[in-house]
């Protein structure tokens, strides 16, 4: 017999299993494969978390020197790829063109075969910042960028690809540590998305395709971009106070607050909030930090809601000088070490996810004959 729906959305019901992380369970709330994600972000690059994720083990140096330069070497785009981006409007939004560029990748390079997986996953790791950006420069400024840079590591070559030099050390270690806390976080809406479709058996880059389209939407990725557009609405922290109140008052929802399985805190906020206030400090921000904080204060003080993973980041990548659109795609390009890793973990034992639904319309009825219809 069915189970029993225990609540909507699926929440408390385990869907399956995985080794890959555990989710409000131990440590500070988050691990991926044994290690707290707050060790990770201090000790380690976000090249050696993707390792650790996809292969599961962290690289010694031998090894990392070789995945780094493995990646390098991927950067740059397909012709047919870079025709296709230039086609897309200025006023596209870029998760859709990342949408888009994702699965034109899998029309030029398809995944033939499942042996393929890691060489797949790490070309899509390698080049979707190259996909990104290219779009943005060339509908934003007129430019075709040359995408094959010598960056370190995957967050320095975004940031010199978007801003169109070398990026300074500090935000580089930003993007590291922002990367290392997106990459993974078990079996949330988009990566469940990967998995429903890796269990159909189809290729990598359809399972990926569909997962940027479920962290597009702003009760998942989008909320950091939703949360930029609130807090830069607000002049003061007192002003954000005042209409905080008046949209709790309202009933609206805050993006960025909340979460579906952590109940007191989401342990990525505790981590990026440190690096928001050290890039405040560094451009010399009187607003837009002190505003965040007042915002957390507000709604820990009339809901006892906490920042989640999303709110922090906005500030953060403003500072950085990263355009608002662009936040939910770096969100892709360090989930989708999460997202492939669990599609190989389906692949590895599989069998096609297929739930039942509660039924709740008609009771069986003879079809009436058409004249009989209203
Ligand atoms: N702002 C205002 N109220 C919120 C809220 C928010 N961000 N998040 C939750 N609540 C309220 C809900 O309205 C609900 O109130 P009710 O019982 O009076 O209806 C209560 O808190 C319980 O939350 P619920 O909606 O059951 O949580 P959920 O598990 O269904 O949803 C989220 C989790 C993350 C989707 C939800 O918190 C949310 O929409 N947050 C904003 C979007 C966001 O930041 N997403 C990124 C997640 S990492």
């Amino acid at each position: 017999m069915a189970k029993q729906l225990s609540g909507a959305g699926l929440r408390g019901q385990v869907a399956g299993k995985t080794a890959l992380s555990t989710v409000g369970k131990s440590g500070s709330g988050l691990t991926y494969r044994g290690y707290d994600v707050k060790d990770l972000a201090e000790k380690c690059q976000f090249e050696e978390v993707a390792y650790l994720i996809l292969k599961g083990h962290l690289p010694n140096q031998a090894e990392l020197d070789d995945y780094k330069t493995k990646l390098r070497g991927m950067r740059g785009l397909p012709d047919a790829l870079k025709n296709v981006l230039e086609r897309i409007p200025k006023n596209a939004h870029p998760m859709d063109v990342l949408r888009t560029g994702c699965s034109m990748l899998g029309n030029l390079e398809t995944e033939t075969s499942f042996d393929q997986q890691q060489d797949v996953t790490d070309r899509m790791l390698a080049c979707f910042p190259s996909i990104i950006c290219y779009w943005y420069r060339f509908s934003h400024d007129g430019v075709r960028i040359d995408v094959e840079t010598d960056d370190d590591s995957i967050g320095g070559h975004f940031l010199h690809m978007l801003h169109g030099e070398k990026p300074r050390e500090l935000h580089e270690q930003v993007m590291h540590v922002s990367l290392i806390l997106y990459a993974e976080h078990e079996f949330n809406a988009s990566t469940f998305t990967a998995r429903v479709c890796a269990s159909t058996l189809s290729d990598m880059h359809s399972c990926v395709t569909g997962a940027i389209g479920s962290l597009r939407g702003p009760l998942h990725g989008g909320a950091n971009e939703a949360a930029m557009e609130m807090i830069e609405g607000f002049t003061s922290a007192d002003d954000a106070e005042e209409k905080m109140m008046g949209m709790l008052e309202r009933k609206e929802k805050i993006m960025g607050f909340g979460h579906a399985i952590y109940s007191e805190c989401d342990p990525r906020n505790e981590i990026i909030k440190k690096w928001s206030e050290k890039l405040a400090a560094d451009v010399g921000d009187e607003v837009l930090y002190p505003v965040s904080v007042r915002c957390e204060e507000v709604m820990w003080r009339e809901k006892k809601l906490f920042c989640n993973a999303d709110f922090f980041h906005a500030s953060a990548y403003n500072f950085m000088g990263i355009p608002t659109p662009l936040f939910t795609p770096i969100f892709v390009m360090s989930r989708l070490t999460g997202w492939a890793a669990h599609v190989m973990e389906q692949r590895a034992d599989n069998r096609i996810i297929r739930p039942s639904a509660e039924y709740t319309g008609e009771e069986l009825r003879p079809v009436p004959t058409i004249s009989e219809r209203k």
